[in-house]
């Protein structure tokens, strides 16, 4: 915001919040947004399918969809090689003066649901901030009760679910429910090796022909 002085100073918008990490995974990797991706969040923000049946903030415009990239960290989630934008998963504060809280969310394209992706996302954005952020105690993430898929990625990081928020969400006319999901830094490490096991399980039991 533009201060008292602004008649006499170059009054800027805020710049985008930066985490210059680039993280990569096995099939993908997180890049941190920049000015070029608002174009693409904007569209993203305003197609019902790739929001999902469970949002109620859309259509938005390009100034709020600039400012939601202000507010949180925001990472694309692309291709390893960065030729096809999947996706993006911010994370944030949840209170000011809980500054050991964060909270993550993520959306996919349609295509590309159903891949692992998310999963994959949520374990490298779990992991920088863990190891790089040693004030972090606690990473949450609160989903519709309906919302399988989201639940399943949380569950498949090691997040636990806590209990029900009644009431805590207004969508299509109606208020609904919502799960809150955490995982702590003590559970951490545990958590890591249940996602390794599962995916070596997977690898051997796709090298025996069996599905998964
Ligand atoms: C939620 C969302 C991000 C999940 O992304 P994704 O990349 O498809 O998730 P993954 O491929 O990593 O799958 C995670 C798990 O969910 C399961 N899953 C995915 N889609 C599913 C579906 N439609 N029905 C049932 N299970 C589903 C997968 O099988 C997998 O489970 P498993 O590990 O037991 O095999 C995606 O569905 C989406 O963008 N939805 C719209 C936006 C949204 O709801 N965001 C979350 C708000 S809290």
């Amino acid at each position: 915001m533009c201060g008292r002085r602004a008649s006499s100073l170059k009054c800027k918008s805020p710049p985008l919040r930066s985490d210059n990490h680039l993280l990569v995974g096995e099939r993908i990797r997180l890049r941190p947004v920049d000015d070029s991706d608002i174009d693409q969040l904007h569209e993203w923000w305003n197609d019902p399918g790739f929001a999902g049946g469970f949002a109620s903030d859309y259509p938005k415009s390009r100034t709020e969809v600039e400012g939601l990239a202000k507010s949180a960290w925001f990472f694309i989630i692309e291709s390893r090689s960065g030729d096809n934008k999947i996706g993006f998963i911010p994370y944030y504060t949840v209170r000011q003066d809980y500054p050991y809280l964060f909270e993550i969310g993520y959306r996919i394209k349609p295509n590309e649901r159903r891949k692992g992706y998310t999963t994959e996302a949520t374990r490298l954005l779990v992991d920088h901030l863990f190891a790089t952020r040693k004030d972090i105690e606690r990473i949450e993430s609160v989903t519709d009760v309906d919302n399988i898929p989201s639940q399943r990625v949380l569950e498949r990081n090691g997040f636990k679910r806590e209990g029900v928020l009644r009431k805590r969400t207004f969508n299509r006319g109606e208020y609904g429910d919502e799960y809150v999901f955490s995982l702590l830094r003590g559970e951490w490490a545990k958590a890591r090796k249940l996602l390794q096991s599962k995916a070596h399980a997977e690898v051997d039991l796709q090298d025996e022909g069996g599905h998964v």
